[in-house]
């Protein structure tokens, strides 16, 4: 006897940006960022870059989550805008800027949210939490200058300012009770939370750049033990991706087999990029 009962539905586009299908058919899509023009002025933009995926090819959204608004993380916000109308949830810090970016869209539709808040939505429930972008040495007078490199939309030089200062984690409780957790940047107390929020699921950006599978596996295996949660959803690592296609993949299998040898239950995700994968809860007769 097998009986299974769906939960949620996702993919991992690119960057931080996944396609989240609710159990109330909603859609939720997060920092969209997938292809953009090239800029042969700075090559490294073309390391974040998935060629081919349009904003034709998203299935749906209903509401759109903001980590933080660096060109790589919203570069296609503005399409997405146009084709779905979704409720765009940010931090208060950017939805200023977002409205007077964004001219065109209805000032409701954005949803200003702050830290520490709890936001009852249709399909879920979000927890938001600080976070903390990782260290760069941007100021502002640089950031002004330089704009952004990924878009090269110089509408979107402001906030990919803002997307230094504001970073937002967050919770997701969907209405069937399940958990997902989003942590981008740094740490930043999150594992700590982590340990009370029990999430069943969370989504992580790398956490480091080196190309070492062995050093990179044991990083992950160290949030796996840290986060208190069963699985582990690997994000931003499209740079190994586009760099060296199987390093991630190595990594990821190194790390589960990491994972058992410690007797942890947790398992890490190796995503394929656009591919679904389906959430289940499963009851089986032994
Ligand atoms: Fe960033």
């Amino acid at each position: 006897m097998l009986m299974l009962a769906e939960s949620v539905s996702f993919r991992w586009i690119n960057c931080q940006c996944f396609e989240i299908k609710l159990p109330n058919g909603k859609t939720i899509l997060t920092d969209p960022c997938y292809d953009y023009k090239a800029n042969p002025n700075a090559p490294v933009a073309d390391l974040f870059r998935l060629q081919g995926f349009g904003t034709k090819d998203l299935e749906g959204c209903d509401y759109v989550i903001l980590n933080h608004t660096h060109g790589d993380h919203i570069a296609n916000l503005g399409q997405v805008i146009d084709r779905f109308a979704p409720k765009v949830i940010c931090h208060s810090g950017v939805a200023g800027e977002i409205a007077q970016t964004y001219e065109d869209m209805e000032l409701t539709d954005i949803y200003p949210v702050d830290y520490d808040g709890t936001y009852y939505l249709d399909g879920f429930k979000l927890e938001t939490f600080h976070g903390e972008h990782k260290p760069q040495r941007f100021t502002w007078r640089r950031t002004m200058e330089e704009g952004d490199v990924i878009s090269q939309d110089p509408r979107l030089t402001r906030l990919h300012a803002l997307g230094g200062l504001y970073n937002m984690n967050y919770l997701l409780t969907f209405d069937n009770g399940f958990r997902m957790a989003f942590v981008g940047g740094t740490n930043d107390g999150m594992e700590e939370r982590l340990r009370r929020l029990r999430p069943n699921m969370v989504l992580r950006n790398k956490l480091a750049n080196d190309m070492d599978v062995e050093a990179a596996a044991g990083d992950w295996l160290g949030f796996m033990e840290e986060s208190y949660t069963q699985f582990v959803v690997p994000m931003h690592f499209e740079v190994w991706e586009n760099q060296s296609p199987g390093f991630s993949d190595k990594t990821f299998k190194r790390a589960n087999e990491m994972a058992k040898e410690h007797g942890l239950v947790c398992r890490i995700l190796s995503p394929k990029r656009t591919e679904w994968y389906r959430i289940l809860v499963s009851v089986q007769s032994r």
